[in-house]
């Protein structure tokens, strides 16, 4: 098995439109080793599984997720904005796509866009999410969002967590055990041998985003990186199986 393990950042979105079902499937048929995701409530407490906070750059619809229910949000169109051929994809939930991927090989990164200070008890939703299709022990959650990490933590010690952050962090590694995370999910440009090194002497994995230019997958599977999250996971795979 290679070293490197490929995500498919909102599905394979570089094919299909971001977080819909067409993207994740596509994202098993590219073979890639997990799935990445975004995770917003409704107006009625449902996860949402889209990328932005408002519907208006990936669906027909207007304004904020969490102002509509799921019945409404399931109404809109996520597709055509991609392309045509995608015309009537729906907006998914997460139990919708854990229904799915749990039936395959794949791993979910399920990354929380708002914690409980904006959307209550978020946390204990996705754990129970996952716990319902068995993938709590398939899964990482990730956020941007600190205090939603120490929560997920909190409630499940068990399961993985990833620490989502653009700005390059200087020596993260008493941050990030202060916050229980496994793993570090740095913007690919703030990665050199030095950061790379420190956080494996610190017992954590490196799981970068959003890699798809090919040359930097390469470099990055060459420095042997845990974690590759593209648009394009059918490149990804290709040059890792070539390390
Ligand atoms: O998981 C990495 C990446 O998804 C974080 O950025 O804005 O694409 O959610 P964003
Ligand atoms: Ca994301």
């Amino acid at each position: 098995m290679n070293f490197t393990r490929v995500q498919a950042h909102r599905g394979a979105s570089g094919y299909a439109p971001e977080n819909t079902m067409a993207a994740f499937k596509k994202a098993v048929d590219m073979k890639a080793d997990g799935i990445e995701l975004d995770v917003h409530l409704s107006k009625d407490g449902h996860l949402i599984v889209m990328h932005d906070e408002t519907l208006n750059r990936t669906s027909n619809g207007k304004g904020l997720i969490a102002s509509y229910t799921l019945e409404e949000l399931k109404t809109l169109d996520a597709g055509s904005w991609f392309g045509k051929e995608f015309k009537g994809e729906k907006i998914p939930t997460l139990n919708e796509v854990l229904e799915f991927i749990c039936k395959t090989e794949l791993f979910i990164n399920v990354e929380i866009k708002a914690g409980y200070r904006i959307y209550p008890n978020i946390e204990e939703k996705v754990l129970a999410c996952l716990q319902k299709y068995n993938m709590l022990d398939r899964c990482i959650i990730s956020s941007f969002d600190h205090y939603s990490l120490f929560r997920v933590k909190e409630l499940n010690s068990n399961v993985k967590t990833g620490l989502l952050y653009g700005a390059s962090l200087y020596e993260p590694w008493e941050y990030a055990k202060s916050v229980k995370v496994n793993a570090l999910h740095p913007l690919y440009l703030t990665l050199d041998k030095h950061f790379i090194e420190g956080a494996y002497a610190h017992n954590l994995d490196i799981n970068t985003y959003t890699v798809n230019d090919e040359k930097v997958m390469g470099e990055l599977a060459a420095a042997r990186i845990s974690g590759i999250i593209t648009n394009y996971p059918d490149k990804a795979k290709k040059i890792v199986s070539e390390i």
